[in-house]
């Protein structure tokens, strides 16, 4: 034990007598040669202050782009040391650690336990890395270790912190901002996109992107930052936090300009009731319970003035009739009432609903809540194809597509012992038909004749159109974009693909007794439209996204996690329009976590 403990100190004072660079400490991966060693004589000029340590640059660039030559001094001593300033050549010793707050996260490389040795110099001038100039971000993928997509599945395959790869930051996003972490750099005309968590990130594809953190000097950035804001020039210091590479700005955000119209208006798809015009709201509106009656208010206020009261409304997470009380209620009745109540209260309008109760405690969600899936429709526009012969189904049976094709239950549920739809929503499939002398099929010009009645579908035959109401299971669980597992962790991945199956399943019967019917999907999948649930429910079910049929620019759409899908002939000169009611908002003015949308269709 001794002689290792003489042969330690002897080597690290042989150690000491080599000074190292920030460059040396950093090293070319994502962790330290140095991490748990002790360094001295580092110098370096200060760039910045925090709350808990400065930023250091070192005086000689390695001239290796693999290599940051800044580095991140933790230790309030330092912070409060007044008589060290910005701009100041500071020598210091330490020790190199590796810290993250947790084992999801990826490591922030710091010297820790700093002592100054020496100032040498003051108030010298220092410039930022211009990004986008001196270095740009790559922009197609995050790490080397992803197989290829962030959302590769299977997830979490290699650990970053245990690879420890060469960094390839022309390549890499991950490793373009651990390639900085330390640096002081300047974001020319940045412009924000805010991601599913509410945080400030930059850029529109993740690879570029980066979080914004709150400003060194003190100051707030204003909480109601928009997606496609344009902001002045951001300069500030790269460090890893939380699971995330952020810039700590010195000051607050300032947005020079911001995508018109800058408060999302209602939307202009208006219903003409007829069926070259019927309107389709969806929305999920966030544990919806007739107890909280200003929820109850601000949810029909949403529907009457930016939705416009559409024919009909696809809605989630509708609570039971005592909301979050766990008491073995399971029907939503007396909820759906409340919601049509406040509507007709605003409008006038008269929305009828229809559901299907769950079994008690088996929907996942809030406990006791017993949230679902449910339809409000204008019974002067819509019925369910039957009208009072329609028989709804239950929570255990499933659906059929029957000859017509029709559906067996209407509403009913697709599956719903399927272990798919375990601890989650089953999807509310519904059949449709115009009411009125219009809601009828137009005849041919051979249905002179009476032919029509014969061959045709008959004289009292309308079309039908088919809806999918769907909520898929949560993203709980999941690990940052920027985190430690390769490809993250996406939660609950495995069941939402198993679940598009068996959704998409339904609806390609639909399609195969009639490839030109009417079918819509719309919901929460709880996915990106890129990723792996979302992608196969496209191909199982035939259907196409609407936010491609209609032609919607990216912006806004690339991180939604609800979507509406159509058939081909559905399709036809649809339109639709995303309703930014409560993304854009600072998040106390929220209705609910969602956005929601309206469509238009033709189905003559
Ligand atoms: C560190 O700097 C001090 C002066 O502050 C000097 O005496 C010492 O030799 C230096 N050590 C190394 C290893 O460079
Ligand atoms: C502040 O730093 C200077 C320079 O290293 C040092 O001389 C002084 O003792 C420090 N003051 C405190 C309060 O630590
Ligand atoms: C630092 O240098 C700037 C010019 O670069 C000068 O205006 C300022 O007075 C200097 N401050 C100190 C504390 O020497
Ligand atoms: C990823 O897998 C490792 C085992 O290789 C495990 O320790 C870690 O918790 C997993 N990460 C996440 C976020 O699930
Ligand atoms: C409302 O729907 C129910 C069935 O869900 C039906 O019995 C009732 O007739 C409908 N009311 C109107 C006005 O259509």
């Amino acid at each position: 034990m001794k002689t290792t403990s003489v042969l330690a100190c002897t080597l690290a004072a042989a150690g000491s007598a080599s000074a190292e660079t920030i460059g040396e400490i950093n090293g070319n991966r994502f962790l330290s040669p140095f991490d748990g060693k002790k360094v001295t004589n580092v110098t370096g000029i200060v760039t910045a202050k925090g709350q808990s340590g400065v930023w250091l640059r070192s005086l000689e660039a390695t001239k290796d782009e693999r290599v940051s030559d800044g580095i991140y001094v933790y230790g309030s001593a330092l912070v409060k040391n007044a008589s060290i300033a910005t701009g100041d050549v500071i020598v210091i010793d330490g020790t190199v650690s590796e810290y993250r707050s947790s084992a999801a996260y990826l490591p922030l490389t710091e010297i820790s336990y700093p002592t100054v040795r020496a100032i040498l110099e003051r108030n010298r001038t220092f410039a930022p890395i211009v990004l986008g100039k001196q270095r740009s971000p790559p922009t197609q993928q995050l790490s080397g270790l992803d197989s290829g997509n962030a959302f590769a599945v299977p997830n979490n395959k290699s650990l970053v912190s245990v690879v420890n790869p060469v960094l390839e930051p022309s390549k890499y996003g991950l490793d373009f901002w651990e390639s900085l972490v330390g640096e002081y750099v300047t974001i020319k005309t940045p412009v924000l996109s805010v991601d599913l968590t509410g945080m400030v990130t930059l850029g529109l594809r993740k690879p570029e992107a980066i979080l914004i953190t709150a400003p060194l000097d003190g100051t707030k950035n204003q909480a109601n930052g928009k997606l496609g804001d344009e902001l002045e020039d951001i300069t500030g210091v790269v460090t890893q936090g939380f699971g995330f590479y952020q810039i700590q700005p010195l000051t607050k955000l300032t947005v020079t300009s911001s995508l018109e119209p800058t408060v999302s208006g209602a939307t202009k798809l208006i219903s003409n009731g007829k069926c070259s015009g019927i309107t389709v709201g969806g929305y999920n509106i966030e544990n919806f319970s007739p107890k909280d009656v200003d929820h109850v208010t601000a949810v029909a206020t949403h529907i009457v003035e930016y939705l416009k009261t559409p024919d009909l409304l696809i809605l989630q997470e509708v609570q039971d009739n005592n909301g979050e009380t766990n008491d073995g209620t399971v029907d939503s009745g007396l909820t759906l009432m409340a919601l049509a109540d406040a509507i007709a209260d605003l409008s006038n309008v008269v929305y009828n609903y229809t559901y299907v109760n769950p079994v008690d405690g088996e929907n996942g969600g809030a406990p006791g809540g017993n949230i679902r899936n449910a339809y409000l429709y204008r019974p002067d526009v819509l019925r369910l194809q039957g009208g009072s012969a329609a028989v709804a189904g239950d929570a255990v049976t499933a659906n059929e597509v029957l000859k017509g094709p029709k559906l067996k239950y209407n509403p009913g549920l697709i599956d719903p012992n399927n272990a798919a739809w375990l601890d989650s929503r089953k999807p509310l499939v519904a059949a449709w038909e115009l009411v009125g002398s219009q809601g009828k099929l137009s005849k041919p010009w051979w249905g002179v004749l009476g032919l029509w009645n014969l061959f045709g579908p008959g004289k009292n035959r309308r079309k039908t159109l088919f809806t999918v109401n769907v909520h898929f299971t949560s993203k709980g669980g999941s690990s940052s974009l920027h985190g430690d597992a390769r490809p993250p962790v996406n939660g609950g991945v495995e069941q939402r693909i198993a679940q598009a199956t068996v959704a998409g399943e339904f609806i390609s019967k639909i399609l195969d007794h009639d490839d030109d019917a009417l079918v819509l999907t719309v919901g929460d999948f709880n996915e990106y439209g890129f990723a792996p649930p979302v992608q196969t429910f496209a191909r199982v079910s035939g259907l196409r996204d609407l936010d491609e049929v209609a032609k919607i620019p990216i912006i806004g759409t690339l991180f939604e996690l609800d979507h509406t899908f159509v058939s081909k002939q559905l399709g036809k000169g649809a339109k639709f329009e995303h309703l930014h009611v409560n993304t854009w908002l600072a998040y106390s003015d929220q209705v609910s976590d969602h956005d929601p949308s309206v469509a238009k269709f033709d189905i003559c």
